[in-house]
């Protein structure tokens, strides 16, 4: 078909085509002769989900209201009129007065809406130039900025007292178990850090996506970029980003920082699911070697007795939820096609599910882990001489005997032992000497779970020494951390880890 002929056609469907509707309430309305189907504008809409980004909403608005008077497409008089809208609207948000209709497609299309009620067709200009494809992106980044600094000084605060924790329990020793059996005694402040360390790497790897997150989109528009020449830097600034994405279609149509978050979000779930997968046995009659605060458990309706950390269970349950998120939404990008879809849309309620989810886990997991009582004889108790075996071992190898002989020879001791129905520091020299020559007065010094733990000098080890080396390389840690992101402890407490202003990055942990 010739240039000419599509000309005429153009010209005859104008004369005898459709009846164009008055100017539609939707942001999308124009090519279109009729409304959506109730049930689809319901089944589309995602206000439900993303009414949470109201505020960050607003904000990108008016950073980009700004850029746009910058390159002279609205005049200091528009602006104005804008920027005061916008306050208007967000303060209605703020009293909760604001009303949503059916019609609000998502957070952008209310907002777009009520600013257009407030100040008349002026509202308009506003999104010259910008889609709902770069806004949103921008607006979840916003968001998830503001979440990682939550979630990271909540993260902080845990590590912070589990190292009280162990600093103030140091002299406490018990049985250090692999395969859920009984292993080797160490320090309880062993295992506290051993859980610590692994939530300083959960730390530092926030920190580190924070910065793959924290990159503007804005000006990307649906798919091509913007073609009013708008200051990306200038918007960059205004919006606190750390870098300016680089290409369009991959700003708008990817979400990768969002699969990052939700599998930092699952690692750091399955390390606490882990704590609280140990505390639950741990709390059990069968160890007793801690019980939860009552403010932490819950009773039965049925066995007066029951005191059950059910707190701890959820945590652990969560953890799959997360899972569950993650694949999830990893499911949902796979194969589909590079710029913008719809599909994308999903991204909200997986991440403020997350959110929630992890920040509500670490007040409730700090809280468990601040109030958890010891008890130092159930430790004692359950430290049984079995567990000296390998110190036997060590013995001979301090005599000269091979380790593989030598534990072979202390593995014929327990044999011999449990054949006597003896515990393993009963047997006598006598016994011992069967098993070996090697065997001397001085074997008794073996039987003594302190001086065995105390062998483990070796950094990362748990004899006293290498524990507290751990506190203060963990203390150091914290100190900068907190220094750098002007937070304290105290601070995180009060202010429930919501502080105000963009994030600080805080140093690599000791541990990364
Ligand atoms: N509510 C949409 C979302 O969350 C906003 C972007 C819509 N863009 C579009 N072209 N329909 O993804």
């Amino acid at each position: 078909m010739t240039h000419r002929m599509l000309c005429c056609c153009n010209m005859s469907t104008v004369r005898d085509g459709p009846k164009l509707a008055a100017a539609s309430s939707r942001l999308w309305g124009g090519r279109f002769l009729s409304g959506p189907n109730a049930v689809a504008e319901h089944f589309g809409s995602s206000l439900r989900h993303d009414r949470r980004l109201w505020a960050v909403d607003l904000q990108g608005s008016r950073a980009y209201a700004r850029a746009l008077a910058r390159c002279g497409l609205l005049t200091s008089q528009q602006l104005h009129e804008i920027e005061q809208g916008l306050e208007k609207v967000e303060a209605e948000w703020a009293n909760g007065s604001i009303e949503e209709l059916p019609h609000d497609e998502d957070i952008h299309s209310i907002n777009e809406r009520r600013l257009k009620e407030v100040i008349g067709e002026v509202a308009g200009m506003l999104h010259t130039g910008r889609s709902r494809n770069d806004q949103v992106v921008t607006d979840l980044r916003i968001w998830m900025r503001n979440s990682i600094d939550e979630v990271q000084s909540l993260l902080w605060l845990l590590i912070h007292n589990m190292v009280s924790r162990a600093a103030t329990d140091i002299d406490l020793l018990f049985p250090g178990y692999t395969h859920m059996q009984r292993a080797q005694p160490v320090r309880w402040s062993h295992w506290i850090m051993g859980h610590a360390v692994a939530l300083c790497r959960d730390a530092d790897r926030l920190s580190e996506l924070l910065c793959r997150t924290n990159v503007l989109p804005l000006g990307s528009g649906a798919i091509a970029g913007n073609p009013f020449n708008i200051d990306r830097e200038f918007l960059r600034k205004e919006l606190g980003f750390y870098s300016i994405s680089l290409n369009s279609i991959d700003a708008t149509g990817d979400r990768d920082f969002v699969v990052e978050y939700l599998f930092w979000a699952s690692l750091l779930m399955l390390h606490l699911s882990r704590l609280a997968g140990d505390v639950i046995l741990f709390c059990s009659v069968e160890f007793g070697f801690v019980s939860l605060d009552d403010a932490y458990s819950t009773g039965s309706s049925l066995m007066p007795q029951k005191k059950n950390p059910d707190s701890l269970e959820l945590v652990r349950a969560m953890a799959g939820r997360l899972y569950g998120r993650l694949t999830g939404f990893m499911m949902q990008l796979k194969g589909i096609s590079s710029g913008y879809s719809k599909d994308l849309q999903e991204d909200k309620e997986a991440v403020f599910d997350c959110h929630d989810t992890v920040r509500n886990v670490l007040h409730v997991i700090t809280g468990v882990i601040s109030t958890l009582k010891v008890n130092p004889e159930a430790m004692h108790d359950a430290l049984s001489p079995e567990m000296l075996a390998t110190d036997l071992a060590y013995y001979l190898v301090r005599k000269g005997v091979p380790f593989r002989k030598a534990h072979d020879l202390a593995g014929k001791a327990v044999i011999l032992a449990e054949f006597q129905h003896i515990p393993l520091n009963q047997m006598s020299l006598e016994a011992l000497r069967h098993v070996s020559p090697l065997f001397d007065q001085d074997v008794l010094a073996v039987w003594n779970f302190e001086h065995s733990v105390e062998q483990y000098k070796a950094a990362g080890g748990t004899s006293r020494s290498s524990v507290l080396q751990q506190i203060t390389k963990l203390r150091q840690w914290l100190d900068s951390t907190f220094k750098e992101s002007n937070v304290t402890p105290g601070d995180m407490i009060s202010s429930n880890g919501k502080k105000d202003g963009e994030k600080a990055k805080p140093s690599a942990s000791p541990h990364s």
